[in-house]
């Protein structure tokens, strides 16, 4: 039976319980639980939302351990927290055991509206559906049941496709929320009104006026201790086909009809749907790939990739890529998208730039035309959120001479940001039905297509390109973009 939404956004969420798999862990501690103390706070739940926490570890004080990353010190959060702790309980067992599900199911009886959040192991996730399914757990009688699935959604196309058909067996599409949590971000939801919501902006996106787009999402942490799952990952699969396939689609959608769920992931999955998929001839020239060596990023001294722990000597893992896009749709034939991530870079740096063209400079042939740079529209996604155009202007004098202005639009300036996690919103949305910002099984799919044949032709050719920490990356990256005479925009 499909599930619908009931609750109009911005009410309160109606009673439910929460089940977290995995929730004495990071995530849980780190992000879950001081969102929907934030979110109790705000009045968006009440006191009837239970959390129970299933774990494979005895419990050793999960009320303690949930405080963890909670601000103590401020009323409000203390407040909340002491309204939400004690609804929170526990049951320990293992993921893949029936008898946890029949544990699980017992104290489920009663309960009407149930989420099941998986915050384990991707290998757990077709296992934990399936029992829940055989358990009884996901059936909608008396109110919903939802499953929210972390990333990574599958490794590659097959086995995305396989994870889907596993949730799809047991389930409804409209039960499941995978997330992303790139879409819990303000300034990701904000593109889409900045871009609908004004008539300027609109009016010049398209390739009459883009020239280019970039999308950048530099870090300067490494991979620390993730070693183990970064190694089996890389930087493609870890954040392209997820994370930067959500900012292209909400930069390059056509406008929705509204800002109801379908309506908004057909308009993505459509401009997905339009994404060139590279030959194996372009997968070569379109992608490069690098590997941090030792040095220092971000004022930190980091150790070479190879020498993290639990990363294999022999790896040829990426912890760099970039990657050029070209979408085939009438607003967008003929420009291309840049994409690149990577860790221990120069910045920590998540931002779109819009490059526009240039406009026939005949009249300033006299001035010097590299001081009349193309506009560019800077929508900085994180840190310091907000949106910059760098247009021209004239400098105050008696001859015409000029220099690249900007008007920088900064969040914090205009609003009270808060003390937020990112996943706020993601997790009401989950308790009100509301899936908008939740990945559909087409778009994981189409996500992992585009980028199969570069992981593909990688997986044949030798290890990465070298590049130093606390720079842009490789040098490969910059000759990717050279070939088509544009360069990067720097990384700050
Ligand atoms: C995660 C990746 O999905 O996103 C991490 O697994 C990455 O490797 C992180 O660091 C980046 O997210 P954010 O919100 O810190 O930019």
């Amino acid at each position: 039976m499909p599930d619908r939404k009931t609750v109009a956004a911005g009410d309160p969420a109606p009673p439910a319980t929460l089940v977290i798999f995995g929730g004495a862990g990071d995530l849980s501690r780190r992000l879950l639980t001081p969102a929907l103390v934030n979110l109790t706070r705000d009045g968006l739940i009440g006191d009837a939302l239970d959390i129970v926490v299933v774990s494979r570890g005895a419990d050793e004080g999960i009320q303690t351990q949930l405080e963890e990353h909670l601000d103590l010190g401020d009323r409000a959060i203390k407040a909340a927290w002491a309204r939400r702790r004690k609804r929170v309980s526990y049951v320990q067992g293992d993921f893949d055991d029936a008898q946890t599900y029949a544990d699980l199911a017992k104290r489920m009886a009663d309960e009407a509206n149930v989420a099941f959040y998986l915050a384990t192991s991707a290998s757990f996730f077709g296992t934990i559906a399936e029992q829940l399914a055989k358990a009884g757990m996901l059936e909608q009688k008396r109110g919903f049941r939802r499953l929210v699935v972390e990333k990574p959604f599958g490794h590659d196309l097959a086995s995305a496709k396989a994870l889907n058909k596993t949730l799809l067996g047991v389930m409804d599409e409209t039960q499941i929320y995978r997330i992303d949590h790139f879409l819990g971000k303000e300034t990701v939801q904000n593109i889409m009104v900045a871009r609908f919501g004004n008539a300027f902006m609109e009016a010049v996106w398209n390739s009459r006026y883009v020239d280019h787009v970039e999308i950048t999402a530099a870090e300067t942490v490494d991979v620390g201790t993730r070693g183990a799952f970064y190694d089996a990952t890389g930087a493609m699969r870890d954040m392209v086909p997820n994370h930067l396939f959500q900012l292209l689609a909400m930069v390059g959608m056509e406008p929705p009809n509204s800002f109801g769920a379908e309506a908004v992931r057909n308009e993505k999955a459509k401009l997905l749907d339009a994404v060139r998929v590279p030959t194996a001839a372009e997968a070569r020239k379109q992608a490069v790939r690098g590997r941090y060596t030792a040095g220092s990023a971000g004022g930190r001294k980091v150790g070479a990739y190879l020498q993290a722990e639990d990363v294999a000597k022999d790896s040829k893992t990426e912890t760099y890529v970039a990657l050029k896009l070209l979408v085939d749709s009438w607003r967008w034939a003929g420009v291309p998208f840049y994409l690149r991530t990577g860790k221990a870079l120069a910045a920590r740096d998540t931002e779109i730039v819009i490059q526009f063209k240039r406009n026939a400079l005949a009249m300033f042939r006299n001035a010097d035309i590299a001081k009349i740079p193309p506009n560019k529209l800077i929508i900085q996604i994180q840190p310091n959120e907000g949106i910059d155009l760098q247009f021209v202007a004239k400098k105050p004098g008696p001859v015409v001479d000029t220099a690249e202005v900007s008007m920088d639009f900064r969040y914090k300036d205009a609003f009270d940001l808060g003390q937020r996690t990112g996943y706020e919103t993601l997790l009401y949305d989950v308790l009100i039905g509301d899936q908008s910002l939740f990945q559909r099984a087409d778009m994981v799919e189409r996500g992992w297509a585009i980028v199969q044949p570069i992981l593909r032709q990688w997986a044949k050719d030798g290890a990465p390109e070298d590049y130093e920490p606390g720079s842009a990356g490789p040098a490969s990256a910059d000759a990717l973009m050279a070939r088509d005479d544009r360069t990067w925009h720097p990384i700050d």
